[in-house]
């Protein structure tokens, strides 16, 4: 990364939060919903959306300006990028997390970033994944998010792994079960069981279900650091789990995942990881900052954390690859025997 040299690139970092929540805003408000058929001028923006002319005007002068519409004569049309990933008839629409997950829970947190990096606990927005799924209602709203920002992941990951032969999988910390689903879906003959706490299961079940899954995936109810994990698994998955939970206890559920696999079962970690060197990418980076909120211990994961892990907790091969590039790795290994 080159080294910051002009006040415009500090300022522009500084104000970078006025486009993200402009951005933001625009999808919560509809503004790219209603272009998704055609260009629309101010006016008949102003009437699907319900918003002042005025106002609307200075919205969509800031939207044009970043790259998210066009702006040709007195008409707006939404960016590629925006038409695919923003507009929710979209199957690839990335809409639910952005506006369940990154407004409602990170955005908010980030103003209790000074006190998080003092130690002082917790942010009140967002929390540890313990207190935010004690409660059904945001348990569901922040498993719905996940699943909309899981599904591309997913995907990818079910394509790059190789589970031919594999016969059930436990997905730890599975959430929404976007990445069981996917799994499932691209290995016909696998089962699976998705462990997390009760509350996020209810979302799990709906999408599960609605996959047609129904009959080859359960439900285990629990806190992975203490409850007995369902045995009967040659796959164990965990994504965005090692994020979500304190530095010290990656180890121990590692330890948990070896204890639970038969000789030449696979354990599968997915997350954000940044360079072993701590230099970047940038977009790992920062995600290592909304983990702070979840847990005061958390701390940024590389490839070599992860593997050291693995081996100390007596896994074999293990290697990582990259899955969502300058965001994501998978890392793997195999229980001797
Ligand atoms: C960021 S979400 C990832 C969900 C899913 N694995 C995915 O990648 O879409 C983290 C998940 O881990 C679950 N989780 C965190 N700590 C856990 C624990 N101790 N026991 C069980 N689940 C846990 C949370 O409830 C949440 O569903």
């Amino acid at each position: 990364m080159e080294l910051i040299t002009d006040v415009r690139e500090l300022t522009h970092i500084a104000y970078g939060f006025k486009a993200a929540k402009a951005m933001l805003s625009a999808l919560e408000l509809g503004v790219f919903e209603c272009l998704k058929d055609e260009p629309g001028s101010l006016d008949q923006v102003a009437v699907a959306t319900g918003l002042a002319e005025n106002r609307l005007e200075t919205l969509l002068t800031a939207l044009v300006s970043l790259g998210l519409l066009s702006k040709t004569g007195d008409l707006y049309e939404n960016a590629p990028a925006v038409q695919t990933f923003l507009v929710s008839s979209q199957a690839t629409y990335l809409g639910d997390y952005l506006l369940l997950q990154t407004d409602r829970f990170l955005f908010p947190a980030f103003v209790e970033l000074s006190e998080v990096l003092q130690g002082h606990g917790a942010g009140t927005a967002w929390g540890e994944y313990q207190d935010l799924m004690a409660d059904p209602a945001v348990a569901a709203e922040f498993s719905r998010g996940q699943h909309a920002g899981s599904l591309g992941p997913a995907a990818a990951l079910a394509r790059k792994t190789d589970l031919a032969g594999r016969t059930r999988l436990l997905d730890v910390g599975g959430g929404s079960g976007a990445f069981t689903i996917a799994c499932c879906n691209r290995n016909p003959s696998l089962q699976a069981t998705i462990l997390d706490f009760p509350n996020a299961l209810g979302v799990a079940r709906e999408f599960v279900e609605s996959a047609g899954l129904g009959e080859r995936v359960d439900h285990f109810a629990g806190d992975a650091l203490n409850a007995e994990w369902p045995d009967g698994h040659d796959v164990v998955l965990m994504s965005f789990l090692a994020s979500a939970v304190s530095g010290d206890t990656i180890g121990p559920l590692f330890h948990r995942a070896f204890a639970a696999l038969p000789a030449g079962g696979l354990l599968v970690v997915h997350d954000f990881m940044v360079d072993d060197d701590l230099t970047g990418p940038a977009d790992a980076a920062l995600w290592f900052l909304s983990c702070m909120f979840n847990s005061a211990d958390a701390r940024a994961l590389t490839p070599s954390l992860i593997t050291d892990h693995m081996i100390d907790a007596g896994f074999v091969h293990a290697e990582v690859q990259p899955l969502i590039p300058d965001l994501t790795c998978v890392a793997s290994a195999l229980k001797p025997g």
